[in-house]
């Protein structure tokens, strides 16, 4: 396979961005130490470079900075009064200082005037310690002087109403990260700032619950928000409620492609570090009695999808034919593209395909009763909670957890997560591919469709099994792949904003590409809704390289030579694309465009 042409390339924000820098290093003093700085980058970022404490709400690495929340004040000579270091450029010979009498009562009186609005929830909210408002009222020691925080009344109705989301906005700090977010890297604008002064709050339009609006789920803004104002759905409670009162039920686990190498990130590890055998060891630890692995059902998804793929170009397509295993993009074909649906593909998504699997499959091979079956997905993705309650798909997991979730039972386990002894998937839904590793990230779908459609067209070896042509982080991509004389037009995008661009330009004509593979968080599930928060500015090529390397060390590499697939082809599925497969590996959409 070769790959002709890249031709289309759109880089992402972040990257935009970096071409204002100059590259130049740059001498300035903090706290009248000297330091090098890039010339052009924030002060905030230079600061902390430097090892520097700087005191923030507002500034996130991945967003675009506008200096609201006044807490990362420092004093810059010769420019008068504190300046927000997230907002003042370094240029040679800056004279900074971040810590002085003045600079502290500011930053107090600032937090101490977002503490008088905000309820006091800690010790029962989802985001207790691990919360950086809370972090900052500690470390400034911000007495409830007025005893205002205690909660006497809500100000602003919780909003339940998304299966993926809660809102709950008395608690929002106002640092206007989730409508920077949704709107420059989703693209999709469900919130903005409205009102002033102590009524201020991100809304959605005509304030409407999140669910009656065009959200499409993805959590990014949950993922961003500092506080627990944006949370997940929690379901770890019922999973805790199940594991503690089994009766006679079995509690599975079945675990997706990015929690192994962001789980780590929760227990201090480096992130990308790849904690497969701990995670599925604290998963027992926890009380879980089988422990199954969506990778399984990812290379299961690449056999089917190569293979619908392959009759499409049989049968002339439809074409583009783009990838479904990423809910919140269904999401946004069914609110926002529907004229879209015969393009996807139908194959249920991994974590689907897991559940229609367990409680046919599994549950007649030991004999056992779908309803005793309790199937627990963990994902990086608040979307899956969605996706567990579309009508096509309801009833097969009965639960998902966020990685971040999993993080919080593991605690209430009291698990000491790297020192566990590792652990191995059971089978027969535990053994996968590198191909299905990669799932992780943006690019890897269609990586590993083209590695085992390659196989299945022409019958030959790859030459080569890394396909680099189709990865990176950048926003959009293609290439012109060569299978044998047929010549592939592939595109990926990852990101809510870049997927809108592509579409555009597919609907527009303006593009004729065969196969396109959607995420819609950025660097693919690795940057998920339900991962980890984190303020490091690499998080994803980190956790990227994490994904790769479970790839590169694997023997088994392509999905169609995985033999636990094999077998259940045989044993239960007859072959790709069969009538048994459509019955429980596919699924449909219908349009859900409000008009
Ligand atoms: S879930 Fe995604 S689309 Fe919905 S409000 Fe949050 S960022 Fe926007
Ligand atoms: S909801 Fe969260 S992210 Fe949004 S403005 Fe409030 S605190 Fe910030
Ligand atoms: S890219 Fe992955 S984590 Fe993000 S919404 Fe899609 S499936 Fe979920
Ligand atoms: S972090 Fe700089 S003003 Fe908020």
């Amino acid at each position: 396979m070769s790959f002709l042409a890249k031709s289309f390339r759109v880089s992402s924000a972040a990257s935009t961005f970096a071409r204002f820098l100059s590259g130049k290093m740059v001498p300035i003093t903090i706290n009248g130490r000297r330091v090098e700085a890039e010339e052009g980058s924030s002060l905030l970022e230079a600061c902390e470079n430097a090892g520097v404490f700087i005191p923030k709400l507002c500034y996130h690495p991945a967003l675009e900075s506008v200096g609201t929340c006044r807490l990362c004040l420092v004093d810059v000579k010769g420019m008068g009064k504190l300046q927000p270091s997230c907002m003042t450029k370094v240029a040679s010979g800056l004279e900074v200082v971040t810590e002085n009498p003045e600079i502290l009562e500011a930053i107090r009186a600032n937090l101490r005037l977002l503490r008088s609005r905000h309820p006091n929830d800690c010790m029962t909210c989802e985001v207790n310690g691990r919360c950086q408002f809370q972090d900052l009222l500690y470390r400034y020691q911000i007495e409830d002087k007025y005893d205002k925080m205690s909660r006497i009344e809500r100000k602003e109705e919780l909003d339940l109403s998304s299966p993926s989301l809660v809102r709950d906005m008395d608690k929002c700090v106002l640092c206007g990260r989730c409508v920077r977010v949704c709107a420059s890297i989703q693209g999709m604008n469900i919130l903005a700032m409205v009102n002033r002064g102590s009524v201020e709050i991100p809304e959605t339009v005509f304030e409407l619950p999140l669910n009656s609006t065009q959200c499409i789920n993805c959590g990014q803004c949950a993922t961003v928000c500092p506080v627990g104002a944006i949370i997940e759905k929690p379901h770890i409670h019922d999973v805790v409620d199940a594991l503690k009162h089994k009766d006679d039920r079995i509690i599975i686990a079945s675990t997706a492609p990015a929690v192994r190498v962001a789980i780590s990130e929760e227990f201090g590890l480096a992130p990308g570090s790849i904690s497969t055998g701990h995670m599925v060891a604290a998963l027992r630890k926890c009380g879980f009695d089988k422990v199954f692995d969506t990778n399984f059902t990812a290379d299961l998804t690449t056999v089917e999808e190569a293979n619908e793929f392959i009759a499409r170009v049989k049968t002339g397509g439809p074409f583009p034919m783009f990838t479904s295993c990423c809910p919140a993009w269904i999401n946004m074909v069914e609110k926002l593209y529907p004229e879209l649906i015969p393009n996807i593909s139908s194959c249920r998504s991994p974590q689907a395909m897991m559940g229609s699997l367990v409680k046919t499959f599994y549950a007649k091979k030991i004999g056992v009763a779908p309803e005793k079956i309790v199937l627990t997905s963990i994902m990086p993705c608040t979307a899956k909670k969605d996706e567990i309650q579309r009508e096509q798909l309801a009833g097969d997991t009965d639960y998902v957890l966020t990685t971040r979730e999993l993080a919080k039972l593991f605690r209430l386990n009291d698990v000491n997560f790297s020192s566990l002894e590792e652990s191995d998937f059971d089978s027969p839904l535990g053994l996968s591919t590198g191909a299905a590793a990669i799932f992780g990230a943006t690019g890897g779908v269609m990586e590993s469709a083209l590695r085992t459609a390659y196989e299945t067209i022409t019958g030959k070896d790859l030459p080569s099994v890394d396909l680099n042509a189709v990865r990176g982080l950048e926003g959009i991509r293609d290439a012109v792949v060569d299978v044998d004389g047929l010549k592939v037009k592939v595109a990926i995008a990852n990101g809510g904003a870049n997927v809108r661009k592509l579409i555009e330009k597919v609907l527009a004509k303006e593009a004729d590409y065969h196969f396109i593979e959607i995420m819609e968080c950025r660097g693919g599930c690795v940057g998920g809704g339900g991962e980890p928060k984190s303020m490091d500015k690499d998080i994803l090529p980190k956790r990227i390289g994490g994904i790769y390397k479970i790839d590169h060390d694997m023997k088994m590499r392509k999905a169609h030579q995985n033999p636990a697939i094999k077998e259940i082809y045989e044993e239960f599925l007859e072959k790709p694309n069969s009538h048994i497969a459509h019955d429980l590996l596919h699924t449909h959409y219908h349009s859900r465009k409000i008009e």
